[in-house]
C-alpha cells in the first residue's frame, strides 16, 4: 500500500521532505531524564499533570510513565488565536479541566513554548484557582519568538533554533503528529 500523499517508495516515517532533529530514542533518554527530576522534585507533594491538547499527548503520555510518584493527569484544550502566523494571546478554553487543582502540585505540560503567549494566558487562568504550585514542562522551547521574556519554563526538553518543527504531537494542519521522532519539515509547500 503506498500513500499518495508521499514520495514514491517512501513512508510516512521516511519522507524524505522531513529532516530529523531529535530521534526517539534522543528523546526517550531526555524525557527520561526530566522524569527522574520531577520525581525528586515532587516526592511528597500532591501531584496533577495537565496535559494541553493536542500536542502535547505523546509527551504527557511518555513523561507520566518516568515519574515513579503517585500522580493524577488531567487535560485542557485551549485554542490560540494567530493574527497571521504569530499568536495573539487571546485564548478560548475549549475543554477545561475535569477536577480543581486547588492544594494540588500542578505540573502542565506542553509541546512547545513559541511566542510563549498561550502558556502565559494558561497560567493566568490556572493561577487563579487556588493550586498549591504550577510550574511548566515543555518538551521543546524556541526562545528566538519569544514575546514574553518572564515565563519561566522549569523543566526543558530541547532548545530548538526558530525553524517549524513536527512530530511527537506537533503538527503543520493536523499531520505528522504521530511521527516517532521530532522533524523539521524542508519544503513546506511539499507533502
Ligand atoms: P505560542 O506562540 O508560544 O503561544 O505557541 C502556541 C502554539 O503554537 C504551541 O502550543 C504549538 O501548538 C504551536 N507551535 C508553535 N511553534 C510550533 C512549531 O514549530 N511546530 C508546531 N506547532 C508549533
Ligand atoms: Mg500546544
Amino acid at each position: 500500500m503506498s500513500s499518495a500523499a508521499s514520495p514514491l517508495g517512501s513512508t510516512e516515517f521516511t519522507n524524505p521532505n522531513l529532516e530529523v532533529l531529535y530521534t526517539r530514542e534522543e528523546i526517550a533518554a531526555r524525557v527520561a531524564e526530566l522524569g527522574a527530576r520531577i520525581t525528586a522534585d515532587y516526592t511528597g507533594k500532591d501531584l496533577v499533570l495537565v496535559g494541553v491538547l493536542k500536542g502535547s499527548s505523546v509527551f504527557h503520555a511518555d513523561l507520566m510513565r518516568t515519574i515513579d510518584l503517585p500522580l493524577a493527569v488531567d487535560f485542557m484544550a485551549v485554542s490560540s488565536y494567530k493574527d497571521g502566523t504569530q499568536s495573539t494571546g487571546d485564548v478560548e478554553i475549549l475543554k477545561d479541566l475535569s477536577n480543581p487543582i486547588r492544594d494540588k502540585d500542578v505540573l502542565v505540560v506542553e509541546d512547545i513554548v513559541d511566542t510563549g503567549l498561550t502558556l502565559t494566558r494558561l497560567l493566568e487562568i490556572l493561577g487563579s484557582r487556588g493550586a498549591a504550585s504550577i510550574r511548566l514542562a515543555s518538551l521543546l522551547d524556541k526562545p528566538e519568538p519569544r514575546i514574553n521574556k518572564e515565563l519561566t519554563i522549569d523543566y526543558t526538553g530541547f532548545v530548538i533554533p526558530n525553524r517549524f518543527v513536527v512530530g511527537f504531537g506537533l503538527d503543520a494542519a493536523g499531520r505528522y503528529r504521530n511521527l516517532p521522532f521530532i522533524a523539521v519539515v524542508k519544503d513546506p509547500e511539499k507533502a
